[in-house]
């Protein structure tokens, strides 16, 4: 691959929504390449930290179903629906856990940005696939997480929500290198 495709591909990726997907399905082999791509990210002392459920078809419901147990005196019925609009818009969901190493051989923030760094090579190889995508991280995946029943070592990162898009080139909101680069 040539550097002017790899820049192109970082510098194009962006931030897609639900309300902006079409409704063509994404094949299973597609999500199986991206998440193949997800689990080559680097990680210290091979922790693997990373950990996704993906809720695709039918298994939609059953994400929608764990959101409407969440408490409503804790979480507005406001935010809920938005939430379920967003997976009902979505072909696939990805619930992005991380899972704490047992022997806390490396501090929690390093597990933490292990699996951030699985979820943009996940970005990244949605931009190539003509997937739109988001990373939503509301404060309800807490409770996600206890009515999902995840490990008591895992937390929830929040979701990906991806659907069908074409990409248009359209220019990126960034502060120039300078105000973020010294070159020393
Ligand atoms: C860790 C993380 C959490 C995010 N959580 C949310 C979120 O909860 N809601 C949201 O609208 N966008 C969320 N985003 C997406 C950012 O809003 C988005 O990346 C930012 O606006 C830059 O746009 P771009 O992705 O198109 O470059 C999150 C991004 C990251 C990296």
């Amino acid at each position: 691959m040539s550097t002017e495709s790899l820049n192109k591909i970082i510098r194009n990726r962006k931030t897609i929504y639900p309300t902006q997907f079409s409704e063509k399905e994404i094949p299973e082999n597609i999500i199986n390449e991206i998440l193949e791509n997800a689990i080559h990210a680097p990680t210290h002392r091979m922790t693997q930290p990373w950990f996704f459920r993906v809720y695709k078809g039918k298994s939609k419901d059953v994400l929608c179903q764990i959101i409407e147990k969440i408490d409503k005196e804790k979480y507005s019925s406001i935010k809920i629906n938005k939430f379920i609009e967003k997976v009902k818009l979505s072909d696939t969901i990805l619930s992005v856990c991380m899972t704490r190493d047992k022997n806390d051989r490396v501090p929690e923030w390093e597990e933490i940005a292990a699996v951030s760094m699985a979820v943009q090579n996940i970005w990244l190889s949605c931009y190539v696939n003509n997937i739109g995508s988001y990373w939503s991280t509301p404060s309800l995946k807490e409770e996600y997480a206890k009515h999902a029943g995840l490990n008591k070592n895992q937390k929830s990162l929040g979701f990906f929500f991806m659907g069908s898009y074409v990409h248009h080139e359209t220019p990126k909101l960034r502060e120039g290198l300078d105000s973020k680069v010294k070159w020393v």
